[in-house]
């Protein structure tokens, strides 16, 4: 950085400050990548797989009335390998939707391998490594937060904190 002081002459910026502009725009990159792309894709999925109609936008339990009540995820209990379960293979008895393509047929539900019980309502199918990324989002970005932030918000936006679903947290 000593030569480079020394040669400039003046016109162009400063190099140091285009260096340490760059090398501040790749620790936040950094910093920002890992949380934000693993957030978006089970955010992505949350969306597209129909969950928010029955456990609200941002799974706190405030669905579209047209649907089944869903239970606000914010406070499950639930640890992630009986969250995935109940995901995958949907909740006897209760509007909860399966969504494994073969789950109970030729994935076991809840240990037993047979038919689908009846009037079990069937959710869009996911494939298992969806349900893992899924589970994932759910046990780490939802469960245990109540209070919704701008930046929790944006998980379930693409990231994107300026989503205006986002502007009143
Ligand atoms: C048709 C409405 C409906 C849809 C769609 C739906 N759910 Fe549910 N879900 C429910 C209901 C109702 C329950 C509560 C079941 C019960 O009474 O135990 C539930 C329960 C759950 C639970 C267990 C919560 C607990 O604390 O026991 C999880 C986890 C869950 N849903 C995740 C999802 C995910 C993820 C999706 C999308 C892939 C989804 N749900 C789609 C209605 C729905």
């Amino acid at each position: 950085m000593v030569r480079a002081h020394a040669a400039h002459g003046g016109g162009t910026p400063h190099p140091w400050v285009l260096w340490s502009g760059m090398a501040i725009a790749a620790v936040v990159a950094l910093a920002a990548w890992p949380a934000g792309a693993q957030g978006a894709a089970g955010g992505d999925l949350w969306t597209k797989s129909g969950c928010a109609d029955c456990h609200g936008n941002l799974a706190a339990g405030d669905g579209d009335p047209a649907y089944p009540q869903g239970p606000n995820l914010r406070r499950m209990t639930l640890a992630r390998a009986d969250l995935r379960e109940v995901i995958a293979c949907g909740r006897p008895g209760t509007d909860m939707p399966y969504h494994l393509a073969n789950a109970y047929t030729g994935t076991a539900c809840f240990g037993i391998t047979g038919p689908v019980p009846n009037r079990m309502r069937k959710g869009i199918a996911l494939t298992a490594a969806e349900l893992d990324t899924l589970a994932d989002f759910l046990a780490t970005s939802v469960k245990g937060q109540a209070r919704i932030t701008k930046a929790n918000c944006a998980l379930f936006f693409g990231g994107n904190a300026d989503d205006p679903a986002c502007a009143q947290y």
